[in-house]
């Protein structure tokens, strides 16, 4: 095939194209769906949250890459593709649609090295394995980790708050909801398997625990998610 087996097959311009093409896949996908009169009503179902959730993604898996020695290249690529199909196709299959638009993106721009496509690809296909991580190739892993990391933490309690104005809650329920990004952040905490992510975790569960007690500290009424005695997470030692 005359591919050329290049140190960092993507550079830095070729990077920024990708972005530029997934963002305006996203554009174009709820304005498709807006012709099909489908109504949107969260936030987390325009284009501009899972652009941004998508660059925070990439972020995220290029720095656990980087630290845990995975490709950083197929990483980031990866991280980039992963959810360009979530606006378009069901989420049982989002996955795998996304990897087939990786594919035909990568095979029609440049010259990427095959074993590059492959692997990016089959890590936006598995990026919704729900099994042990360490069944998948590092990179994928390092992907599945910034996805479950972008929803716990500041980012994702403001997700939450944001979505209590869209259900009509009073900001009384705050301190429940931000009790489940809580419970998100724990049961990523068991499911996660790098040093990095680890730590990056255990960061974010700790912000959110912290604004927690915050609500119930200026809140008379706020019920506490958390039980009695059990407010020990400090604020400054993060
Ligand atoms: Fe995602």
């Amino acid at each position: 095939m005359g591919v050329e087996i290049r140190e960092s097959p993507v550079s830095d311009a070729e990077f920024e194209a990708m972005k530029e093409f997934v963002h305006d896949y996203l554009a174009a996908s709820v304005e498709n769906e807006k012709k099909g009169g489908r109504m949107r009503w969260y936030p987390w179902h325009s284009a501009e949250y899972r652009f941004n959730h998508i660059l925070n993604v990439v972020d995220l898996a290029e720095q656990i890459a980087r630290e845990e020695g995975a490709n950083v290249d197929v990483t980031r690529v990866a991280a980039l593709f992963h959810d360009t199909a979530k606006l378009e196709a069901e989420q049982d299959v989002h996955a795998e649609v996304g990897a087939q638009i990786a594919r035909e993106y990568l095979l029609s721009h440049g010259d990427y090295p095959e074993s590059f496509t492959e692997q990016v690809c089959s890590a936006v296909r598995d990026h919704s394995y729900r099994g042990d991580l360490t069944d998948l190739p590092l990179e994928t892993q390092c992907l599945i980790e910034a996805d479950v990391l972008d929803k716990v933490g500041a980012n994702g309690t403001a997700l939450m708050l944001l979505r209590m104005g869209y259900e009509s809650r009073s900001h009384m329920d705050a301190a429940e909801m931000v009790g489940r990004v809580i419970e998100r952040g724990e049961d990523a905490q068991e499911r996660i398997e790098s040093e990095t992510a680890r730590a990056l975790v255990h960061r974010r569960l700790k912000r959110a625990r912290w604004f927690q007690e915050w609500l119930e500290m200026e809140v008379a009424e706020m019920d506490s998610a958390t039980p009695p005695g059990d407010m020990t997470t400090g604020v400054g030692d993060d």
